[in-house]
Order: structure tokens, then C-alpha cells, then sequence
């Protein structure tokens, strides 16, 4: 297993380049399966997420060929329309072939994914909605048992803004007989790329990017290619490592548009942030102010952010409240900020946090989740001392060269094994 050492490494300088979406990535890669061919993708970061993708889509007998961030799909009828429980508890989005598999081969069997170090992560929604569009759904010996000669259009109200939920329906939508409407829909960029391409395969989807989606069925899907939208999760992070370090950091080839409600309380704390269409520029502060988020579905401020703005929150002057309302446990990383000195007071789903500049402490931590482990590695950048992040297994899940991306611009990381 590795671990990353990080040392403190002054103001951070200069220009990086952002990565293909992950979030994006996983449900392209799945609906592949609405048709047999080949697929070409564009844009593709190199992640433990995508391997595992990968793998999945190896075991539902497609055959995958990667060509530096070019990975083709070549989709054949499986044997088996199965998910096992070894891949898919590697990566919960396994069950994003769920819908897939069901609209184009009439059913599917996906293991249940467990538990999740962020929450509970229910899948009652994919489930309720596959059933909505007239499947048969049974949960038996941990595994998901899916099955519909034909899938009929619908009207589906989420409960929750869902994304996974949103994904999987479409896809399933899709190839189903006349017209579905989602309301409720989630409308993170993810969802509108993931309509992008379905559209390019012949789908007829509208409405991506507002709550109200309307997908008519077709018969038939045909192969096409498509580039990935950047990363906004991995920009984020990257403008909050320039930030925190009061350095001045371009991010490029990003969509500034798609994490503004970042860029917008970054400026709220007294940051001066510059953009154009494809980069977004933090330029060097020493001094920032306590400002309370709460995270929110799209394009209310990222849950996977939470935990990167917690980090830059404890160099902050005075306090900031910090509370998450998607996932019910995704405070994991407040214990371990506290380890490093931070003076954080967690509640259920809030967190006050009280700034004190330069005091963090550098220590051995531990990493438990994707976005815990970023924040981790950035508290280590402003850390009196060295910080060593373990389990960074996690960090490799989401974020492609991240050590070798913040070296670039003079941070002291190197990683080990542990
Ligand atoms: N929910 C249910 N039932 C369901 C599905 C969701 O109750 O059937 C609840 C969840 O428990 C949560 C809320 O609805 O409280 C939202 O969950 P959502 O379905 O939107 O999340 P997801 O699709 O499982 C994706 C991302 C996450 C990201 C969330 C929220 C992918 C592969 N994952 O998860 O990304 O945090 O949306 O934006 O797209 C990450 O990249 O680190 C990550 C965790």
C-alpha cells in the first residue's frame, strides 16, 4: 500500500492542467453497453475508478484498448449479464450497469455494493425507477435481480436529486418504448456530458442540466465518440492548493462555469479569483476570512469539495460553519484534521470550524475516503513538519498524477510505500 509524504512547501506557482471527469467517465463507460461496436472516448483520466470500470466492462464480455487518455469499447452481447460482488464493491458506480444492461438484453444481475465510508449510500432509487419503467426487481443473496422483456416510458419523481439515479434511468430510458420524464432530476455537468454522448448514439434525451429530463425511447443505439468534460472536482482541489498555500495558480483546460459556487465563496473569504472560458486563476492572498457552505446538489457548492474547503477554512480568520447535507457521514476527515492541530467542532452534518493560520502540526494520518485524502494532502502542504497520508489507495481512485501535478508547481511530495 502507499502512502504520501508531504512536506510544508511555501507558496505553490505557476500553470496545471486539469484532468478528464471522473463522474463523467464511469457512466459514459457504462452505456457503452446500449450498443454493440466500438466506442471511442476521448479525455479519459488514468484512475484506479476506471481500471475497475474497465475490468466490469471486461467481465460483460467488452473488450477495452487504451491509447494514452483514448480508451475504445469494443461491446459484444455478454454471456452473462452479471456484476460480481468482487468488482463491484471496489467501485459503487458498478451499478450504473444496471440500466444498461437491462433496456438492451432485458435483464441484469448486479451485486448489492454494501457499506461506504460517506454514508449509507442507499440504491432504492435505481432500483424503485428501473421498476417504474416495468421491470421486475427482487433482491435475493445480495444481489440486485433485474428483469423486463421490454422497458415502457414513464414519469419518475425523485425523492432525492440523484445522481447515479438520474444516470442509470436515462440510460435504461433510452431504449425503452416511448417517453420517459424525470423530474426531480439531478443536473450536475456530469449528467448533461452523459446526455451528450447518449444523444450522439441516437438517443433522444432533452432537458439535461435542468430539473426536468425527457427521454424518447428508441429502438436501436449505434457506437460514437465523445470527449470527456474536464474534471471540476480535480479543479477545485487544485485552485484550493494554489489558495491555501498563497500562491498564485492557473488551472487549465477546466469549465470555470461548473464550480462557481466554489470560485464564489473563495471571493466571499477575500481571495482574488481571475477566469476565462478555459482556466480559472487564484492569485496570492495572505489573509482569508471564515465562510460558512453548505453543501447542495448542482449548482449549490460540491459535496466532494466539502472536505478540500474544510482544509483551506482552518487557515482562515474566524470561524466558518460547515455543514453537509448529501451524505449523512461525510465528516470522516475532521477527526483526522484534528490530529494535525485544527480546531474543528463536528456535530451531525456540521462542522464549526475556527481558523488559525500556520498552526496545523505535521503528523501521520490516515485517508478514508477520495475527497478526505485531498484535503488531507493539502492541510500537509501548510503543516509545521512532515505530514504522511496513509491509505492513499483512495486518492488514486479519483485523482489522475495529483502527487506529480502539485510537484510541478514546487510542492514536496513524494510518495512511499507504507
Ligand atoms: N440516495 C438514496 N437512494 C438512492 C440513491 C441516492 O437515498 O437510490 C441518496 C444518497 O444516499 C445521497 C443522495 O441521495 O444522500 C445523493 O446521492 P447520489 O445518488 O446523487 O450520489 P451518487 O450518484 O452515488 C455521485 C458521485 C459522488 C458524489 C455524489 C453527489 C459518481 C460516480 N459519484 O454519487 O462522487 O459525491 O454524486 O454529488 O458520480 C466522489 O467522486 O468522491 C463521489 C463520492
Amino acid at each position: 500500500m502507499d502512502k504520501m509524504i508531504v512536506q510544508p512547501s511555501g507558496a505553490l506557482n505557476g500553470s496545471v492542467k486539469t484532468s478528464g471527469a471522473k463522474n463523467s467517465s464511469l457512466p459514459i463507460l457504462f452505456s457503452s453497453l446500449l450498443a454493440e461496436g466500438e466506442h471511442t472516448f476521448h479525455n479519459v483520466p488514468h484512475l484506479k475508478d476506471i481500471e475497475s470500470t474497465c475490468e466490469l466492462l471486461n467481465l460483460l464480455g467488452a473488450e477495452t484498448l487504451r491509447e494514452g487518455t483514448t480508451l475504445k469499447v469494443k461491446v459484444k452481447r455478454p454471456e452473462r449479464m452479471q456484476a460480481d460482488y468482487d468488482v463491484v464493491r471496489k467501485m459503487r458506480a458498478s451499478i450504473l450497469c444496471l440500466g444498461p444492461l437491462l433496456a438492451q438484453y432485458g435483464e441484469a444481475v448486479v451485486s448489492l455494493p454494501g457499506g461506504c465510508a460517506i454514508g449509507t449510500r442507499p440504491i432504492n432509487l435505481h432500483l424503485d425507477a428501473m421498476e417504474s419503467l416495468g421491470a421486475q426487481m427482487k433482491v435475493e443473496k445480495g444481489f440486485v435481480l433485474a428483469k423486463a422483456p421490454k422497458l415502457v416510458g414513464s414519469t419518475i419523481l425523485f425523492e432525492n436529486a440523484t445522481v447515479g439515479g438520474t444516470e442509470n434511468l436515462m440510460m435504461a430510458a433510452s431504449l425503452a418504448e416511448g417517453t420517459t420524464i424525470i423530474e426531480n432530476a439531478a443536473k450536475e455537468p456530469e449528467i448533461v456530458d452523459l446526455a451528450n454522448y447518449l444523444n450522439k448514439m441516437g438517443a433522444k434525451v432533452s432537458g439535461a442540466g435542468t430539473s426536468i429530463i425527457t427521454i424518447e425511447g428508441v429502438e436501436k443505439l449505434k457506437p460514437a465518440e465523445h470527449l470527456i468534460i474536464p474534471d471540476r472536482i480535480e479543479a477545485g482541489t487544485l485552485l484550493i492548493a494554489g489558495a491555501i498555500t498563497g500562491g498564485e495558480v492557473r488551472v487549465e483546460d477546466c469549465m470555470p462555469e461548473h464550480i462557481e459556487s466554489l470560485i464564489q465563496k473563495m471571493k466571499e473569504s477575500g481571495f482574488k479569483i481571475t477566469k476565462d472560458k478555459t482556466s480559472v486563476t487564484v492569485h496570492p492572498c495572505q489573509s482569508w476570512q471564515g465562510v460558512d457552505i453548505t453543501t447542495a446538489p448542482h449548482p449549490g457548492f460540491a459535496t466532494d469539495l466539502q472536505a478540500q474547503y474544510m482544509t483551506l477554512m482552518t487557515q482562515a480568520e474566524g470561524t466558518s460553519v460547515i455543514t453537509e447535507s448529501i451524505f449523512e457521514n461525510r465528516f470522516m476527515h475532521v477527526q483526522e484534521l484534528t490530529r494535525l492541530g485544527a480546531d474543528i467542532t463536528p456535530k451531525t452534518r456540521v462542522a464549526v470550524v475556527r481558523g488559525h493560520k500556520g498552526e496545523l502540526q505535521g503528523a501521520p494520518v490516515m485517508a478514508t475516503d477520495l475527497r478526505a485524502s485531498a484535503c488531507l494532502v493539502l492541510a500537509g502542504l501548510v503543516a509545521q513538519g512532515e505530514t504522511t497520508v496513509n491509505r492513499i489507495y483512495h486518492l488514486d481512485r479519483g485523482y489522475e498524477k495529483l502527487e506529480d501535478k502539485l510537484t510541478s508547481l514546487g510542492a514536496k511530495i513524494k510518495r512511499a510505500k507504507e
